[in-house]
Formats: structure tokens, C-alpha cells, sequence
């Protein structure tokens, strides 16, 4: 079971309390950041955005314009045999990823690269 589960809380305004319409990027920029140097010190990070946000809200007693976005875990890998069969399934099938002409896109939105 990973040590270690951290909340990821953003700002929605800026320093001038207009809207920071980058905020989640912004957030997810840096989980992205810490992801790949964790990896480089062999540590693992499974994020989640599936979370009792109101819950974690009040946990952390955040303020209104502070937002939980997701949850992260982040630990050494252990040995897949530890998980429950369901969970050794998913651990162990083969992963499926968009093919690039899905999302990339060249003069027009919609035409493939
Ligand atoms: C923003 C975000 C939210 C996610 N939410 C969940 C989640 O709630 N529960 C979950 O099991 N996986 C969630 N995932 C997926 C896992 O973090 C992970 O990317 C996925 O299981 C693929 O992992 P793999 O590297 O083993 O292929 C989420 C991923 C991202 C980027």
C-alpha cells in the first residue's frame, strides 16, 4: 500500500483575484513534473480524481477559492501478487492509448495530422 497520498489543491484567481483560467493546467503541470522525478528515484505515483471532494474540502479546512482537484498516491512498487485478483487484472492488462490523429490536429480543429 503506498506511504504517502497527497491532496492537490489550486487556486482559482489570481494575485489579483481575477480568474486564473490556467489554474488547472497549471496543477496538473507540476503533478506531471513531480511524476517524472519521482520515476527518476524509482518511486511510483498513481493519481485519482475520484474522491469525495466536499469531504477533502472540509478535512483540510480549504477556503472558497481554493479547489481539491485530485489525489495522488506515491510509494515504491510492490509485488503485484499483494493485489486482489481484480486489481492484478488491471495491474497486469495491456494498456491502450489514443492514437495521435485522435487529438492532433493541423490548420483546422477536426483535421488529422
Ligand atoms: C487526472 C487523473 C485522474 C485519474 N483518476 C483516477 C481514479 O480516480 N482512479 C484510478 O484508479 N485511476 C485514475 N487515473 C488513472 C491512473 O492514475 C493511471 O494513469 C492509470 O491507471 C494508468 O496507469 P498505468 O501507468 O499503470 O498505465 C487518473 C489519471 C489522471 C491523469
Amino acid at each position: 500500500m503506498a506511504p504517502v497520498l497527497i491532496l492537490t489543491v489550486a487556486k482559482e484567481t489570481n494575485a489579483k483575484n481575477a480568474p486564473n483560467y490556467t489554474y488547472q493546467y497549471d496543477t496538473g503541470q507540476s503533478v506531471a513534473h513531480l511524476t517524472f522525478q519521482a520515476m527518476h528515484e524509482e518511486l511510483f505515483v498513481h493519481q485519482m480524481s475520484g474522491f469525495d471532494k466536499a469531504k477533502a474540502r472540509k478535512l483540510f479546512s480549504l477556503v472558497n477559492d481554493y479547489k481539491p482537484l485530485t489525489v495522488f498516491a506515491i510509494g515504491y512498487i510492490d509485488n503485484y501478487h499483494k493485489l486482489t485478483q481484480s486489481l492484478q487484472k488491471m495491474e497486469l492488462s495491456e494498456r491502450k492509448r489514443n492514437d495521435f490523429n485522435e487529438f492532433v490536429f493541423e490548420e483546422k480543429f477536426g483535421n488529422k495530422s
